[in-house]
């Protein structure tokens, strides 16, 4: 990519100004069922981690419409079925709960299943000799477990899992994300296409306007950008611009550390503020010196997302005295309720009939690179349109 005069060629902006997706994309009913089952059904999707599913227990998840159920055994096995019997479909499990015996037993006519999924007894139904157990298992869903963090794929053929992050971001190698917990969740319910929330999340441009706090902390965000390397002036062997205020480490209120760094973390990283590792279409994980975010998308309808997102610390942090939750949930939760007023503002616009598709500025690259993953998933009737 050439920026002729402007930019320094190793620069990731674009060279040129692409449109957006349509305006229905982001409203049209059919439009989002598509997308529903060539996106999210086709796609791992986050469900919640190990170290919040104990060991013996069954949790009921819910996934695009699809009913699910999440299944720790005691040997420490995960495993994911659909919510249904075999016998009448009945749903096997409403609320999270221990699996008794090692057993899940649905509760309408007692049929009897193990924990990988085996038909055991048809309690008081006696079958005859037609029926055959081993053809009335639980159907399974693929379930993959990354880091502690646990996703599923309704799809029979599901991809690579190491091809769903986006590549070339970090990877959060030097965090200890699997044995972090939960110190806060707190959700958002927005009146949005789930694409305008990641279409906002992938771009700077809004954050002077919309983040004044937060482009007092982050002075790179105050330009309207979101890495050193995006500035006009920027060059890989030049002086590179502090991406956190003076005094500041970290994103919570007093600029201070909520309780001890993470070891591992390079330079770079600490110098960072945060690092962002995306799983499109489903989750972010946002990476401090001293705790992280994770923020999960769940579609709702067309306009409607559920945006729910966990805050997790060490233990030993959560444990200490003194340890102040506010300090570190305040500053980012008040910039996602601003982030939320974006996306419902944008959302509202997308209203105006004149509006048919609009236009993406070089700084939106990201944009760019997500509305590209978006189309790849897309049918070619779809694809023409966008
Ligand atoms: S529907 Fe489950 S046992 Fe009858
Ligand atoms: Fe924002």
């Amino acid at each position: 990519m050439s920026h002729p005069g402007r930019f320094h060629p190793d620069s990731p902006l674009l060279d040129h100004c692409p449109p957006t997706l349509p305006r229905d994309a982001y409203r049209d009913p059919d439009w989002h069922a598509a997308e529903v089952e060539h996106v999210w059904k086709t796609s791992w999707v986050y469900v919640g981690r190990r170290a919040e599913l104990p060991a013996g227990t069954i949790r009921p998840v819910e996934l695009v419409g699809q009913r699910l159920i999440l299944v720790h055994d005691e040997a420490g096995a995960l495993r994911a079925f659909h919510n249904t019997c075999r016998h009448r479909g009945a749903e096997l499990c409403a609320a999270e709960g221990p699996i008794h015996g090692r057993r899940i037993t649905c509760p309408y006519h007692q049929w009897t299943y193990d924990t990988q999924g085996r038909l055991i007894s048809t309690a008081f139904g006696t079958p005859t000799g037609d029926f055959r157990k081993e053809e009335h298992g639980l159907f399974p869903v693929h379930l993959h477990e990354w880091r502690g963090f646990l996703f599923v794929c309704l799809s029979d053929t599901p991809p690579d899992f190491t091809q769903a992050p986006i590549p070339g971001l970090p990877t959060l190698d030097n965090w200890p994300l699997e044995g972090l917990a939960r110190g806060h969740r707190r959700q958002w319910d927005m009146a949005c296409n789930w694409k305008i929330f990641w279409e906002n999340y992938n771009e700077c441009l809004h954050c002077p306007g919309v983040h004044p706090n937060l482009s007092q902390r982050v002075p790179v965000f105050a330009r309207g950008i979101n890495a050193p390397n995006e500035a006009a002036e920027w060059s890989p062997d030049g002086p590179q611009l502090p991406v956190l205020s003076e005094g500041a480490s970290t994103w919570t209120v007093s600029g201070r550390p909520c309780g001890p760094e993470f070891p591992d973390l390079t330079e770079a990283e600490r110098a960072a503020g945060a690092s962002f590792l995306t799983f499109y279409p489903t989750c972010y994980i946002t990476a401090h010196v001293d705790f992280l975010r994770v923020g999960t998308l769940t579609p709702m309808g067309p306009e409607r997302t559920l945006l729910t997102i966990d805050w997790l610390f060490p233990p030993e942090t959560l444990a200490a005295p003194g340890f102040d939750l506010a300090d570190a949930v305040d500053f980012s939760a008040q910039v996602v309720d601003e982030d939320a007023m974006a996306c419902e503002m944008n959302q509202r616009g997308l209203a105006s009939e004149r509006y048919t598709a609009g236009t993406l500025m070089p700084q939106e690259f990201e944009i760019a690179q997500f509305h590209a993953w978006l189309r790849a998933r897309l049918p070619a009737e779809m694809k023409d349109a966008s």
